[in-house]
């Protein structure tokens, strides 16, 4: 699966802050079962990649991704514990570079910079942070300039923002901490994350596109070649 299917894949990937290991597997869980199975661990905690490690084995629906990847050591680590594909908050040249590793979507919010990741071969990026980017205006605004690119934006985005996000033709999903109220996973209340899952699912379906978003996550010329690896790590 190329990163740009990923994304198109699920509407929403939630973003996972894990302070306790006992947490990570009925956290995935829950989310797999309310239709959200792609998933990002973000490494701000010290249980981060053990809860990847776990989920990765434990929870085979569940595509899990590592976030908050600043340098090439995370990427390396995350490949490590059995990671589908990495997240950046942004872009560095070193990042940029990796030539061999998971796919990884890398932060952007100027048009500056989703060119330069366009040109280091990066044709999925996540608007980040998107509410301060300029959120769905922003994302129209460079649809036509800059129309190569696909968006997973992320960073203040609520449930009521979801629909408005999904029907930007750019935009394959949204990532973001509401699916995962803080207070519900320290109560472990799995049944209501289950629920603002199916929640979010359910605003997405009812998009006018909504049938023809994974038609749009159709391999493109390159991206079928096995050999391309590259291009798919990218793209
Ligand atoms: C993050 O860095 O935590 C993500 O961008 C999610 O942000 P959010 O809490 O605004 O959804």
């Amino acid at each position: 699966m190329t990163l740009k299917e990923l994304l198109y894949s699920s509407p929403v990937i939630p973003v996972l802050v894990i302070d306790s290991l006992d947490d990570a597997v009925p956290l995935a869980r829950a989310l797999v079962r309310g239709g959200l199975p792609n998933l990002e661990i973000t490494l701000r905690t010290d249980v981060a990649l053990e809860a990847v490690r776990k989920i990765a084995r434990e929870v085979p629906d569940a595509q899990v991704g590592v976030g908050t990847v600043r340098t090439v050591d995370d990427i390396r680590r995350a490949w490590d514990v059995g990671a589908t594909f990495a997240v950046s908050p942004g872009l560095t040249p070193a990042l940029l570079d990796l030539e061999h590793s998971i796919p990884l979507l890398p932060g952007a919010m100027t048009p500056t910079e989703i060119m330069t990741a366009f040109d280091a071969g990066f044709r999925c990026l996540k608007l980040f942070p998107a509410s301060f980017a300029g959120g769905a205006d922003f994302l129209r605004a460079i649809a036509g300039p800059l129309p190569d690119v696909t968006f997973c934006p992320t960073g203040g985005i609520r449930e009521d923002d979801l629909l408005r996000y999904l029907s930007m033709p750019n935009v394959a999903c949204v990532g973001g901490t509401w699916i995962t109220p803080k207070d519900a996973v320290a109560r472990k209340d799995w049944d209501m994350i289950e629920t603002l899952a199916r929640r979010a699912v359910a605003i997405a379906n009812e998009q006018p596109t909504a049938a023809g978003r994974s038609g749009s996550a159709a391999p493109e010329a390159g991206e079928e070649d096995p050999g391309a690896a590259l291009e798919s790590l990218r793209s």
